[in-house]
């Protein structure tokens, strides 16, 4: 064992502590040295690392980081691991989609690559990019611990620089993916618990002076003329210059305590679904330059309406998870973009990505093709408010995906949850959570999917006065199996606000061994969605309807013979190809409105 080794202080430490981890777990991972990537040169380090599981965390406690690249023959002390040898993952990937041996392995797992360093520049300074990890990302170099990240689907960045060496490099990442009780999500959810880095992983270099945000919106004053700058700069810097060609702004900006702001008035061509004009923005601060394609519009709540651009609008959704039968929680371009054109063959106008961040790529993507999107931390049912380590959590993860999507036209909506209880904890976490939201963005709505309150049989919540936007999961037909009460309800609420149906829906299987009527028949899906998409257009105060979901997905709790692992509650099956009954159902029923809207235009 290692305890033997020259390592010997360790030994101790090995077999005897239980406290091993608490020096990995500083979370300085996190927003606030997040590095705004827009057009610069990422070096990729993608590819096969190695790796190994770690049940038992051996490698925090024997500290497998600190271990030198030996022969086999050399090695004088018996040890655990190797990790400049052995097996090795694609980078990146969810290790459950590997070996069938890790499918259910929620713990630790150590990667292992080595970084060939050249330097380009004297006074440059290197970062790590992490896309994601699942979900606790720990970060080594040359056997030195960097820090660590919590949150599973939002990026993170490291500098490198201090210990980073010409020639060659160790860096080694653990990752963990336990469930636990004190972040977002908890242990308990319906979605499955993939684990890894997940997304892409890159090297990216700066001058010593550089930019570290860009933020570029169109002011929601109703004026449709005035464009908002804020550039944040990290360094010594005076200047930095900003460029919207297409518009004629070129303009140097002062640097104040490292922040520089501007607002330039221009008649923008306004981004819409049916327009999606983006316009090529740069911000350059001597050698250091980023670039962003951004859309110029206006979201906002006007009564019970919901206005883009100043036009009234119905938001035609569905609901999404990452999830994939072959690559589980890792997207790839071609699975965003089919997601998209599904929606479309759908005739919806938005989607709910839920419930945590997707890949940057989809908000990206979505700019392009003109698709709205509402977007998610997963504040996910019982969470622990009261947890400090719980609200420092949320806040993180938040402003990271913030900081990530802010610059992209399709995002209209921030969520902080998802049917969470209304007690006051959470009233004071999520009203904490929405004015760091609207404080870090003044152009989109906050919103989050609250319960119906069955008590009163009304919709509800005390989080609603706080937010701009209603969404509300409600199961009639489902959950709720007396579909009558959707109609009580509806006419016992009078909300001020717009309300988005955010979740609805049923289980429908298919196949041979499928049942022909009643719960989790294709048909009795079907009936669901023509009683709700016959009675919710009766509700004026109802400006969305968001089914649960497009595909079906796995999810560990859902076990019954027909599910098999997996919730079957998706419009098309989880090959994303094959259409259940419902599926027609909703397209004709968007058909619908979306003649209506273009009869009353
Ligand atoms: C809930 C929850 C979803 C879940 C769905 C279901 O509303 O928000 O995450 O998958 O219902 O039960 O299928």
């Amino acid at each position: 064992m290692l305890e033997k080794s020259d390592l010997a202080d360790n030994a101790v430490e090995c077999l005897h502590n239980e406290q091993y981890d608490r020096p990995y777990n500083l979370q300085n991972l996190n927003y606030r040295n997040l590095l705004f990537s827009g057009g610069r040169e990422r070096e990729s380090l993608g590819g096969e690392w190695r790796f190994t599981l770690d049940l038992h965390d051996t490698g925090l406690r024997q500290k497998w980081f600190l271990l030198q690249q030996r022969d086999a023959e050399t090695r004088r002390d018996p040890y655990d691991y190797d990790p400049f040898a052995g097996q090795t993952i694609p980078v990146p990937s969810c290790w459950q989609m590997i070996k069938d041996k890790w499918f259910y392995f929620e713990g630790s797992a150590w990667y292992t690559r080595e970084i060939d360093y050249i330097e380009r520049d004297e006074d440059e300074r290197v970062f790590l990019r992490v896309g994601a990890a699942n979900y606790d990302c720990k970060v080594f170099l040359n056997h030195r611990f960097i820090g660590n990240h919590y949150g599973g689907s939002t990026p993170f960045c490291a500098e490198l620089t201090p210990q980073l060496q010409p020639g060659n490099n160790i860096l080694m990442l653990c990752v963990n993916n336990n469930r636990t009780t004190d972040r977002l999500p908890l242990r308990n959810n319906d979605w499955f618990n993939y684990g890894g880095i997940y997304r892409e992983i890159d090297l990216i270099r700066t001058p010593a002076s550089y930019i570290r945000d860009l933020f570029v919106y169109l002011v929601p004053d109703g004026g449709y003329n005035r464009i908002a700058v804020r550039i944040a700069v990290e360094g010594p810097a005076t200047e930095v210059n900003f460029t919207l060609t297409e518009l004629g702004i070129s303009q140097s900006l002062p640097v104040v305590e490292g922040v520089a702001e501007a607002t330039f008035c221009v008649q923008p061509v306004l981004w819409s679904p049916e327009q999606p004009k983006l316009y090529q923005v740069m911000a350059s601060l001597g050698r250091d330059w980023v670039s962003d394609r951004v859309g110029f519009r206006q979201i906002e709540v006007v009564g019970t309406d919901i206005r883009l651009n100043g036009r009234s609008l119905y938001l035609r959704g569905v609901n999404c998870h990452e999830d994939d039968l072959l690559l589980g929680k890792m997207a790839s371009e071609a699975d965003i973009r089919r997601r998209f054109r599904d929606a479309k063959a759908l005739n919806c106008n938005y989607l709910r990505l839920a419930h945590y961040p997707h890949h940057e790529m989809a908000a990206r993507i979505a700019d392009e093709v003109g698709l709205l999107l509402w977007e998610e931390i997963p504040n996910y049912w019982a969470i622990d408010f009261n947890n400090p380590a719980t609200q420092r959590d949320a806040h993180n993860q938040l402003m990271e995906l913030i900081m990530r999507d802010r610059n992209r036209a399709s995002v209209i909506i921030w969520s902080v949850g998802n049917e969470n209880a209304d007690t006051d904890e959470r009233l004071h976490f999520m009203t904490t959570l929405v004015k760091a939201a609207r404080q870090a963005d003044p152009s989109r709505l906050i919103s989050a999917a609250c319960l119906v309150n069955h008590a009163k049989m009304k919709i509800e919540d005390r989080l609603a006065d706080h937010l701009d936007i209603i969404g509300l999961n409600e199961y009639y037909g489902w959950y709720e199996e007396n579909f009558e009460d959707l109609i009580a309800l509806g006419e016992n609420s009078s909300p001020t606000k717009p309300v988005v149906i955010t979740e609805t829906g049923a289980e429908g299987v298919l196949g041979e061994h499928a049942p022909q009527s009643g719960p989790f028949s294709e048909h009795y899906m079907a009936e669901v969605y023509r009683k709700q998409t016959a009675y919710l257009p009766k509700l004026g105060y109802v400006r969305g309807f968001t089914p649960w979901l497009l595909y079906d997905y796995r999810s560990e709790r859902r076990q019954n013979p027909y599910q098999q692992g997996f919730n079957c509650k998706g419009l098309i099956a989880a090959d994303k190809h094959t259409r259940k009954a419902a599926f027609y159902i909703l397209r004709d029923f968007y058909q619908q409105l979306k003649q209506a809207e273009s009869l009353s235009d």
